[in-house]
């Protein structure tokens, strides 16, 4: 960011804003553009990092240009948008979008204890510029799709009508350890019985009539976790996905169901607590429509679809017009080092980007 010019700010939450500053003395951005470059263990190399590179990339063309913005243009790299380490997830643009207080973010704490706080700290990313501080007009994020929808239709860019809904919950089963040789098995409270019976009725809620579209148990940590212990206590994650705002509602009721079968079944205590809830959003039609008319100018087709995946355009679209462009994902892969998507599509995707940009530019 400094190489191109830019003015560098570090937030309170460690989000990093580059300020293309404009003619005018005027703190406030026409466009945001950027993403996160925080990833999942074992990532790919475009989840977040494409849409803030693409958007550094915008800035150093149109100032190779010899564009001069009237009103100053911005780059961002969000804070901690997967939420592996530390809950809840989009968590830099969520604090900055005042959908979660800067305290309760810097207090969340990562399963060795370690607060977002101190990590920040330790990196030298707990930054001064007051949050909320840097304001725009409007918020673009340029993003790999991640899912196989774009590709099966033969579409080049995605024009991203909204997210679905997501939930988080952190699961405690609580049971009791005992011999694994000597403990009638009529006697056990196994935790990982319990636990196993859970998986099943999660993915239960995405069959029949009300089905949601995603459930996924990604984490499970055993206790004690040896061969000739009958598990006493087992932690587990689950991750809920629905785009319709009615059945995204009915999400919190069906799980406290299931949890109530499983207890009745097993005697295994079962404590749950929502660490996510973002109900399904729709981007600005406005902006969602310049996206697809400068893909189109650009000679790419298009289609419209809403994300599987969480974005920080979800947070941005809370207090600004929020759009987002997607390219295609090589197999549907993302979250894993399979992740790819091939350069003439990059490059298409931060053209639309470019194109948008240089048209508010042009018109702000
Ligand atoms: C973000 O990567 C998500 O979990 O959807
Ligand atoms: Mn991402
Ligand atoms: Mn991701």
């Amino acid at each position: 960011m400094r190489e191109e010019g830019l003015e560098v700010q570090v937030d309170q939450i460690g989000n990093v804003f580059g300020l293309w500053r404009g003619l005018r003395e005027c703190d406030h951005c026409e466009l945001l553009m950027g993403s996160h470059i925080d990833t999942v263990t074992n990532a790919g190399t475009y989840d977040g990092a494409y849409g803030v590179i693409a958007a550094l990339e915008c800035v150093a063309a149109l100032r190779a240009a010899g564009v001069h913005p009237r009103r100053t243009i911005g780059v961002v790299a969000f804070t901690n948008e997967e939420g592996v380490r530390f809950a809840p997830d989009m968590m830099g643009s969520a604090v900055h979008a005042g959908a979660l207080s800067l305290e309760e973010a810097l207090a969340s704490r990562d399963a060795s204890g370690c607060t977002v706080a101190s990590a920040l700290a330790r990196i030298g990313y707990r930054g001064e510029t007051k949050i909320g501080s840097v304001r725009t007009s409007a918020f673009l994020e340029l993003h790999i799709e991640q899912g196989p929808v774009l590709n099966a239709a033969g579409a080049g860019i995605g024009v991203v009508s909204g997210i679905q809904g997501i939930a988080w919950y952190e699961v405690e089963l609580r049971g009791e350890a005992n011999h694994a040789g000597t403990t009638p098995m009529s006697n056990r409270r196994d935790a990982l019985v319990a636990a196993a019976e859970l998986v099943l009725a999660v993915r239960q809620l995405t069959v029949g009539a009300a089905a949601i579209s995603a459930a996924t148990v990604g984490s499970l940590i055993v206790g004690p976790g040896e061969v000739n212990v009958v598990p006493g206590v087992v932690r587990m994650s689950l991750d809920l996905r629905e785009p319709r705002p009615e059945r995204f509602g009915t999400i919190a009721a069906r799980v406290d169901a299931a949890i109530a079968a499983v207890v009745r079944a097993t005697g295994v205590e079962v404590t749950a607590r929502r660490t996510v809830h973002l109900p399904p959003i729709r981007f600005d039609e406005s902006l969602t429509t310049q996206v697809e008319s400068a893909a189109a100018a650009l000679g790419c087709s298009t289609m419209r679809l809403v994300s599987g995946a969480g974005h920080d355009a979800g947070l941005m679209a809370k207090i600004v017009p929020t759009a987002m462009i997607f390219v295609p994902s090589a197999d549907g892969l993302s979250h894993c080092p399979g992740e790819y998507t091939p350069a003439e599509q990059l490059v298409d995707g931060a053209n639309v980007l470019l194109r948008v940009v240089w048209q508010r530019i042009r018109d702000g």
